[in-house]
């Protein structure tokens, strides 16, 4: 059984993960690995910040590793709130916060087109890969559904008339930007 590390401890990414790699693989969260610093994220691009996230870790433990970086990138806004998707609406604030910001921003613009994209870099044998995925889409006029997290009751997918956060978790990973970028990493891994 091959053992890796994933930069995180969100347990639905670890949960997601371990069910696309299957038995082959153990998967190690942050906390199984006994890493409880915070792992720093200071560049402006998910590729860099995926890096930094996984090349920190590797430095630690020097074992098999990878993570991934996430953002929501809007066309009107200039690919905002990209990179700094989760503190959109300030350091201290909530989904909803950064939902309402969202909606305010794009109030009155007829372009809503968005995207999610996902980075995830690996660390195998001291050598570095990345893997994106993306999931086109629109931001709506408003919050609808209750599922999922993060901006998902205002992301509707192209070719849905629901948002992700009405969609069923398998709905939602079989076309998302991180199940996507996950297929590539598992397909490369197996
Ligand atoms: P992370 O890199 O996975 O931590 O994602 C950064 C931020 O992007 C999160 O805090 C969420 O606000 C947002 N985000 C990431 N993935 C999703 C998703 O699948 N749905 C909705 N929001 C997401």
């Amino acid at each position: 059984m091959q053992e890796l590390i994933f930069a995180t401890n969100n347990t639905n990414k670890l949960r997601e993960i371990q069910e696309i790699l299957g038995a082959s693989f153990s998967i190690l969260s942050l906390k199984d690995a006994g890493i409880e610093t915070e792992i720093p994220e200071d560049y402006e691009t998910l590729e860099e910040n995926a890096l930094q996230k996984a090349q920190f870790i590797y430095e630690r433990t020097g074992k098999n590793v990878f993570s991934d970086d996430t953002g929501l990138e809007v066309e009107a806004l200039n690919g905002a709130p990209g990179v700094y998707s989760a503190r959109y609406a300030g350091s201290k604030c909530d989904s909803e916060d950064n939902m309402k910001k969202l909606l305010v921003e794009l109030e009155g613009k007829e372009n809503r087109k968005a995207q999610f994209r996902t980075v995830v870099a690996l660390i195998i044998d001291g050598k570095e890969y990345t893997f994106e995925g993306a999931c086109k889409g629109q931001i709506t006029l408003e919050k609808s559904g209750s599922k999922g997290f993060g901006y998902d009751p205002v992301f509707q997918p192209e070719g849905y008339g629901q948002t992700f956060a009405e969609l069923s978790a398998e709905e939602k990973n079989r076309i998302s930007h991180r199940g996507k970028a996950i297929q590539k990493l598992a397909a490369f891994l197996k």
